[in-house]
């Protein structure tokens, strides 16, 4: 059944300004390919809410993305909401991709979100589809993703699904790369509470710790939550930057009782800390990189938050001129 979209209600949380307005941001439209010359599904697309296509406008010739979700109940249609909102919301800067407005809504197509098109596909495919790249290159594009992600915590918000088909790439005209955060589908507001959960999705080789429940017996009600910071991403990010490095995923899961090569992981880890193990000991994976990137690494996946290491950090290791390599 179709929804009707002047009764969803307002989105935004408390002390948050910017929302918006499903009369005059959601423009209802017929049919989509009335108005498109051209509409391309875009590969890796074919997520359980949404599609997104590459699609040229008639009258304008304009080419962009569209993130099309299938469902027009109202649930989806909150959904749809929060994430355009917080989509346009950090949209002004150049490691983030612009979402503009208005939204659409048709009967056939249900919600759309317009997007500025990348014309390199995302960086999974980058990185996993054409050859190795150089340090130097890789280094480049992790700068960019600190840069981007640091703008969506300034505005307020954890990206939460930081993973590298969350970052699509621009090849420019000499050559070199730009790369942009999409997908704000479980963004979250800084400081706010959420569920432990089980889960078994593409982005929980990616998640911290803090995300999956906790073994019973849980000693406190709130064990059954955790508060959503920066440290989330800064995990996510750490593993993207396994992956970029190694070609390889350093585990499945972030939690010892479920996923052994996480599990030796920390204990190795527990070890190094203090000086007591050294890199030839480390997990296969790790061995690659140089003692200062080891110490790097061993920051980014602390099972505690508060000492995790920090965006600013982060973005100085990245900058530091010695190789990531030993
Ligand atoms: N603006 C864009 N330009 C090019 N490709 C995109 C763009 N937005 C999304 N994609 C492609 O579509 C995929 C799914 O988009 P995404 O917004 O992440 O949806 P989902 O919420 O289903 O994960 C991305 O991983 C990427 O491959
Ligand atoms: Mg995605």
């Amino acid at each position: 059944m179709a929804i009707v979209v002047d009764k969803l209600e307002a989105l935004p949380p408390k002390g948050d300004d910017f929302c918006l307005d499903v009369r005059k941001d959601v423009v209802n439209i017929v049919n989509l390919k009335n108005v498109l010359s051209r509409l391309r599904i875009l590969p890796n697309s074919t997520g359980s809410t949404a599609r997104c296509a590459a699609v040229q406008f008639k009258d304008s010739k304009q080419q962009v993305a569209l993130k099309m979700f299938k469902q027009c109940d109202e649930e989806t249609g909150h959904r749809f909401m929060e994430e355009a909102r917080i989509a346009v919301k950090v949209s002004d800067h150049p490691n983030v991709i612009t979402t503009s407005l208005p939204l659409y809504r048709s009967e056939k197509e249900g919600f759309i979100m317009v997007i500025e098109l990348a014309n390199g596909g995302d960086l999974w495919d980058y990185v996993f589809q054409s050859k190795p790249k150089p340090e130097y290159e890789l280094r480049g594009l992790s700068r960019q993703m600190v840069d981007g992600l640091s703008h969506v915590h300034g505005c307020g918000y954890a990206h939460m699904d930081v993973k590298l088909e969350n970052f699509v790439v621009f090849v420019n005209a000499d050559n070199s790369k730009t790369l942009k955060l999409i997908d704000f589908g479980l963004a979250y507001g800084l400081g706010r509470w959420q569920d432990r959960v089980e889960m078994d999705c593409s982005g929980a080789a990616y998640y911290a710790p803090e995300r999956f429940p906790l073994q019973p017996p849980l000693y406190s009600p709130q064990e059954a939550y955790f508060c959503v910071q920066t440290s989330f991403d800064v995990w996510g990010l750490g593993i993207c930057l396994v992956v970029m490095f190694t070609l390889q995923y350093p585990w499945d899961r972030a939690d010892i009782t479920k996923d052994i090569r996480y599990a030796k992981f920390q204990e190795w880890a527990s070890h190094f800390r203090y000086g007591d193990a050294s890199r030839e000991s480390a997990p296969e994976i790790f061995q690659c990189f140089s003692d200062a990137w080891l110490d790097i690494f061993v920051s980014i996946f602390d099972e505690i938050e508060e000492t995790r290491l920090t965006m600013a950090q982060l973005r100085s290791a990245i900058d530091r001129p010695d190789s990531i390599y030993d």
